[in-house]
């Protein structure tokens, strides 16, 4: 077997390092010993957006973009999916493996005792205006639970983090609900922990009239749940990463991702696809809008993807859901727009070339509309899936004893020094 190191040498002055190879990776301090003067810094490498920077080692999920490929602890989205419910996927998450029978209902009536919110937070949550957007309200909710669980300081206690990932997972449902309840002038309605978990969050919603919530609604909310759950270290993930390397507690770290994943480049796309096709308003327009697209006058939202240069496998899942949900909705009919809008592009070179897919915010958005969320609200659809993906992201991240508080470094292009100027010499 060949040396699994790495041989640099700088040409400026001839310098080599030899650095180990691990997991096709090279220690990036390493490179800090090539320097052109003695008391020179030593270099780094420049990487905006980290597009070739591993940031940590991680077992929790796996994505091959190339291939299509998403594993949550090794276990295929496509099968977690079809056989799997949201609860469960969050103890896979937070624990590495499926449980048992027993295990997985005390899990559950864990989670689902812990659904009520503080009377506290209501009152917050009832401060909001109408118009606020649901995900600035969630940064709020998510921020005060840091004001009022002090306990979650505990970050180096294991049952402490466990209690924390328990309160969140429970209380947000409720939280998003009673928000929305609040800014619509209606009253809420408590959670019900004899629900399944997605069907409490609908009934709390009050999405499905007065009745008992549609199965089939409650099954695609879960499963959309599922498709939402992790996706290793993407830009709010990497924000809590960040934000947790400095011991703050996990609903500030949270907090923090939840702002990350309110950008319309990442979570907030799923709005921001919605009111792309309503803009479109036609099939007929498609051949305009894209021309503007590759015009670079607007972007495709819902296409594209950082590692996805392949169709994202969420995307085929959430496309068949629709379907299903359309069985016990009003057919959207935005999905003919998009259905058609993804075939045109995707015979478009420029698209092609660029290997830009369907992501899993592109067809998302339509199944929330016709299940009657407000668009607004899509993006806060997608922090509760992540949730449990976040929680366990942090777990890792609090366990790894080569994690240390994220500081990166930069090149200065700035002004050398320079004397600080009177008031009569500036201008
Ligand atoms: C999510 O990372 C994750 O895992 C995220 C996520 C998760 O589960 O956490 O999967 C969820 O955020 C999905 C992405 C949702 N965002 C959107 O749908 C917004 C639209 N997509 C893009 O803005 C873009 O594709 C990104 C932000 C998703 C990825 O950006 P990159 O990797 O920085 O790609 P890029 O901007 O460098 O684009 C490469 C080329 C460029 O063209 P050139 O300058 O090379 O000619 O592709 C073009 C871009 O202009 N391009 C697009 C495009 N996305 C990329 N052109 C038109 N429409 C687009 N959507």
């Amino acid at each position: 077997m060949s040396e699994q190191t790495l041989t640099i040498t700088d040409n400026r002055t001839g310098q080599t390092v030899e650095l180990p190879i691990e997991h096709d990776t090279i220690p990036a301090i390493g490179l800090r010993q090539l320097k052109v003067q003695a008391d020179d810094f030593g270099m780094m490498v420049y990487d905006p957006g980290y597009t070739n920077t591993a940031s940590c080692k991680s077992r929790v999920t796996f994505v091959d973009g190339d291939r299509g490929i998403l594993r949550y602890r090794g276990y295929p989205i496509e099968q977690l999916a079809e056989k799997s419910t949201f609860l469960e996927v969050a103890h896979l998450l937070l624990f590495g493996e499926l449980p048992e029978a027993s295990k997985l209902t005390d899990w559950n009536a864990r989670v689902m005792a812990q659904t009520e919110i503080d009377q506290g937070l209501k009152a917050l949550l009832k401060t909001f205006r109408a118009d606020a957007h649901p995900m600035g309200i969630l940064v709020s909710t998510v921020g005060a639970m840091s004001a009022l669980y002090p306990d979650s300081k505990q970050v180096h206690d294991g049952q402490s983090r466990l209690q924390q990932a328990v309160r969140l997972l429970g209380q947000l449902p409720t939280a998003v609900a009673f928000a929305y309840r609040n800014q619509l002038g209606l009253p809420s309605t408590d959670p019900d922990g004899a629900l399944g978990y997605s069907d409490n969050f609908l009934h709390m919603m009050g999405l499905s009239g007065d009745g008992e919530v549609d199965p089939v609604l409650a099954r695609a909310m879960d499963v959309l749940f599922i498709l939402h759950a992790d996706h290793e270290q993407n830009c709010s993930t990497s924000a809590l990463r960040n934000i947790a390397s400095s011991d703050a507690d996990p609903f500030c770290a949270i907090a923090g991702a939840i702002g990350a994943l309110y950008g319309p480049l990442h979570g907030g796309a799923n709005e921001a696809v919605l009111r792309m096709l309503a803009e479109i308003g036609s099939t007929k327009n498609i051949p305009a809008f894209l021309d503007k697209v590759k015009n670079r006058e607007v972007r495709l939202m819902g296409f594209g993807h950082r590692v996805y240069k392949n169709y994202d496998p969420r995307a085929q899942i959430v496309k068949k859901i629709a379907y299903e949900v359309f069985e016990v909705t009003d057919t959207n009919p935005l999905i003919d727009i998009a259905v058609e809008l993804e075939g045109t592009a995707l015979e478009d070179d420029y698209f092609v070339s660029r290997r830009l897919y369907p992501n899993v915010d592109f067809y998302s958005g339509i199944i929330y509309q016709a299940m009657g969320f407000p668009v607004e609200i899509f993006p806060v659809l997608f922090a509760l899936g992540r949730a449990p993906g976040w929680l366990a992201q942090w777990m890792e991240l609090m366990s790894d004893a080569e994690q240390r508080i994220a500081r990166p470094r930069q090149i200065y292009l700035g002004e050398a020094e320079r004397p600080y100027l009177s008031m009569d010499e500036r201008g």
